[in-house]
């Protein structure tokens, strides 16, 4: 990395760090400056009167001063866009409250008060989809991060705890169902109206508060913890989506079972609820007793969601439930202990569906999502720890990193520890800080006391952002194999200097003749470099390393194209196999983009990748989820990411004409490899899934050189469909080519799908993404289409974010592309300016660009800077992605 490039942003440039430089600028808060708030909340009660576009909310808070924090003559209420209709201290009119930007100001003279605050909300007109809104006539909140001060005004931060009692009154007919978090105590009818009221026993931050009103229907079952005690399950939905909520509810009873059994971990109320909304700006949300979730991530049936959904569903939804312990029973501290919560129940929902499809697989999907997410965020303008030091908008944290990369790193501790003393570690975590607000340190050290592990100079994974590159070598004489690993940890915006890191390292050494190894030896790399040696191996063994991607980082071994071949063929390490798969296609690749092969030394490369693919099809010891995995050409993202800088034109080339040359010389076994799939059942099981995923993926190949074959076994495969995913599948292929079964599927999938917004969101996504020529015109033909909305993320999302991740299309030579995209942002700001700044990162890469696309990319940038009233969540990101 060209260390005169690292921009310096706000956080690495102490000049810039007072907001009084730059007037436009907002302020940037840092972690360092977190001092214990005055006020303890010792209960909250709100009075809500609900309706669409007015609802009255009043705000009762018990307050007494915190003996662990410096007095205070006053208190400061966050607030966000309300004006105080009423505040009454103590039962009395107050006359010493301001206002202070967006936050109120009350001066409180005594140890103990109570209260009162009075505010008025347009749910309807809350576009942001923050605190209070509306969706399809029901209303819902969000709170995390700092939702809840656009409800009322209160002390919004993870560290104030409060025991919540809420009273909801509503039109009966409107909203028959009123929910809030923990469970029901009272309920009423007054007239047209009638109310509820909820109680939640167990203290909470305020971004955990969740309030639901709307015409609902549930599907209910009930779970009995290894206490005895019985809980109610509840998925509410909209009528006519019921049917599509099973798979969700075994989830559910899965992962309740499973922490039980896994991490000791026992749900602790009588009633659990999930909501299911379909405006909304992320995945799920894990308030206590009252998840909601985005539709996306609860609706399911084999007719409307492809395997990949069903896995996506059941990953949310065993997220959300470990939060229970994972982030609720023990909460953050304040908001750059994110990771806390995110990274371990991120590790936890992982570990959960390893175990229940298959470890490998899962895994290697899991290192695929870091390695085209994470690592390209780590590696440009918007690189930060998984404990970040500053932010100006916390929105704009909730970032792979925080919760990827802090996965890994949690991973590499209980690799490190093993299972079982991990076990320990992390029962000594929920045991120390039940009921508390704790930070990474809290976490890190009570694996180190319960696990038994020195985690000392481990600790800088928390503070060094970067993704470290290590380097492999591997010699050997006589009977004796050295290995020699140094590392590297790049510099990143505002840390120019790194040091090194322990990295956990698994690792085999293979006999070549036998094609077996010795067994799986851990190494810890904490140096700079280390060599170690091995006797006893009379030829030279090949090395296997970073198996089961042990750490996250980057590997660069010096390792011959034959011993690569070796591995891509015999490795008994499923994630090693796959990764020498790749880093034959990546070498390959690489030589044939740098320039300067002749065709004999291609044709040296590509047959080697034609032999291993041909040996993949044909292993009859790995199920076709592995086959297909190990089928899977690295992603052009992937790729870029490995270049200096970039030229995806050349990438997309390049890749291309391999992917059609596999296609040509590998095309009997393509086609047998289809047919036999084909006869697969329409089922959920493993086997059915692997078949549906290998006969896409020989398609995809068969696509690439010849395109009326392709065309005509996709149309095929359409029709015969009884699934999703091969309805999907075929769709996604056809729409990448120029044949008349193109158009006639696009149109009989809408016609099809007409109605079902999810269904609806693929259609969208399929083009938007597709191989073909004119993608980006069709994503501008789409946005002008009747279905097509702004003010539905998901909708938004479907079209533009599928796009952004079309490399062709995305980053044509004209620039067009990003003009797209940031006309998108400016669009989108005003409405969901969360949803907006997500979409400024596929500009910020343009660093790692070559030049001429760079300058216009950085040109879109620019112009985004200079809009006015861009959000705090724009600005910043487009700020820092300038550098
Ligand atoms: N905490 C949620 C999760 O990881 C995600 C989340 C954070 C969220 N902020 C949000 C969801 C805003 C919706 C809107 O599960
Ligand atoms: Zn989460």
């Amino acid at each position: 990395m060209d260390i005169a490039r690292t921009p310096a942003t706000p956080d690495g440039n102490p000049e810039m760090a007072d907001a009084a430089v730059e007037p436009h600028a907002p302020a940037l808060i840092r972690r360092k400056d977190y001092a214990p708030y005055p006020w303890t909340v010792v209960a909250t009660h709100l009075d809500f009167d609900l309706g669409l576009d007015k609802t009255r909310v009043e705000a009762k808070l018990t307050l007494e001063r915190n003996p662990a924090a410096e007095p205070s003559p006053t208190i400061r209420l966050n607030g966000e866009g309300l004006a105080p209709l009423e505040v009454r201290c103590d039962g009395e009119p107050s006359n010493s409250h301001t206002m202070d930007g967006d936050d109120l100001i009350v001066t409180l003279p005594g140890d103990a008060h109570e209260l009162t605050i009075v505010t008025e909300l347009d749910p309807a007109g809350n576009s942001q989809l923050m605190g209070l809104f509306a969706s399809n006539g029901m209303l819902c909140t969000q709170c995390e991060a700092e939702g809840f001060r656009r409800i009322t005004f209160f002390p919004d931060r993870p560290d104030v705890l409060s025991v919540y009692t809420v009273r909801m009154r509503a039109p009966k007919a409107q909203f028959p169902v009123l929910l809030a978090n923990g469970n029901c105590t009272a309920e009423g009818e007054e007239g047209e109206h009638h109310w509820a009221e909820w109680h939640d026993p167990w203290p909470k931050p305020s971004y955990l508060f969740a309030l639901v009103a709307g015409d609902l229907v549930a599907r209910s079952d009930s779970f009995t913890t290894m206490g005895g005690r019985e809980v109610a399950l509840n998925i509410f939905v909209r009528d006519g989506d019921l049917d599509r909520t099973e798979h969700a509810m075994e989830s559910l009873k899965r992962a309740m079972a499973w922490d039980e059994q896994i991490f000791g971990r026992e749900y602790d109320l009588d009633i659990y609820n999930i909501v299911a909304v379909s405006d909304f700006n992320m995945g799920a949300m894990e308030n206590k007793g009252l998840n909601v979730f985005n539709t996306k991530y609860v609706l399911a049936d084999i007719d409307t969601a492809t395997d990949g959904d069903f896995d996506a569903v059941e990953g949310v939804i065993a997220h959300e439930y470990f939060h229970n312990w994972s982030g609720n029973r023990v909460t953050c501290r304040d908001w750059f202990q994110l990771s806390l919560k995110e990274g371990f129940t991120v590790l936890r929902d992982q570990l959960f569906s390893q175990d229940m499809g298959s470890a490998p697989v899962k895994r290697i999907g899991d290192v695929r999502v870091l390695r085209s997410v994470q690592f390209p965020e780590d590696s440009g303008p918007l690189a930060h720890p998984i404990r970040p030091d500053s932010y100006q908008e916390i929105s704009n944290f909730y970032t792979s990193t925080i919760y990827n990369k802090g996965a890994e790193v949690i991973r590499m501790m209980r690799t490190m520890a093993g299972e079982e003393a991990f076990r320990k570690g992390s029962d000594l975590y929920f045991e120390r800080h039940d009921g508390e607000a704790a930070t990474c340190e809290d976490f890190v050290k009570a694996i180190e006391d319960g696990a038994g592990l020195d985690l000392g100079q481990f600790r800088l994974w928390y503070s060094q952002a970067g993704t470290p590159k290590v380097t492999v070598k591997l010699s050997h004489e006589g009977e004796t194999a050295t290995l020699t690993l140094s590392q590297e940890v790049p510099p990143t915006p505002g840390q120019p200097d790194k040091q090194p890191m322990p990295i956990p390292l698994k690792i085999a050494l293979f006999d070549r003749t036998s094609g077996t190894h010795r067994g799986e030896q851990l190494v810890v790399l904490n140096g700079a470099s280390e060599t170690l040696t091995f006797e006893g191996f009379e030829a030279p063994p090949v090395l296997s390393v970073n198996r089961g991607f042990s750490a996250p980082v980057r590997i660069e071994r010096d390792i011959p194209r034959d011993d690569l071949t070796f591995l891509a063929a015999k490795d008994d390490d499923p994630f090693a196999r796959y990764e020498a798969m790749q880093d034959l296609v990546v070498g390959h690749l690489g030589d044939v983009i740098g320039g300067g092969l002749d065709t004999e030394d291609r044709d040296v490369g590509r047959e080697a990748i034609r032999t291993a693919l041909a040996a993949v099809l044909a292993d009859g010891r790995i199920d076709d989820q592995m086959r297909g995995e190990l089928m899977m050409l690295p992603s052009e993202t992937y790729l870029m990411e490995q270049a200096l800088v970039a030229d995806p034109g050349a990438i997309h080339a390049e890749r291309e004409t391999l992917k059609a040359w596999l296609g040509q010389e590998l095309g009997e076994e393509l086609v047998g490899l289809h047919q036999r799939a084909s006869e697969g059942p329409g089922t959920l099981d493993a086997a059915a899934q692997g078949a549906r995923k290998i006969k896409t993926l020989a398609l995809t190949y068969l696509a690439a050189a010849d395109q009326q074959r392709a065309s005509d076994m996709a149309a095929a495969q359409y029709d015969g469909a009884t699934t999703m995913t091969d309805r999907q599948g075929a769709l996604m292929v056809l729409a990448g080519l120029e044949t008349a079964e193109r158009t006639a599927k696009l149109l009989d999938f809408y016609n099809r799908y007409r109605g079902n917004d999810l269904v609806i969101d693929k259609w969208f996504a399929l083009q938007a993404s597709s191989l073909h020529p004119q993608a980006l015109a069709h994503v501008k033909a789409l946005r002008e289409h009747e279905d097509f909305t702004l003010r539905n993320p998901n909708r938004a999302r479907s079209l533009y974010m599928a796009f952004a991740g079309n490399p062709q299309a995305f980053y044509a030579a004209s620039g067009e592309g990003y003009r797209l995209i940031a006309d998108l942002i400016l669009e989108l700001d005003p409405i969901n300016s969360q949803t907006a700044a997500r979409f400024v990162p596929a500009l910020g890469r343009w660093r790692r660009i070559e030049p001429g696309r760079a300058a216009l990319m950085r040109g879109e940038l620019e112009r985004i800077a200079g809009a006015s009233q861009l959000s705090r969540d724009t600005f910043e990101q487009v700020s820092r992605s300038l550098g």
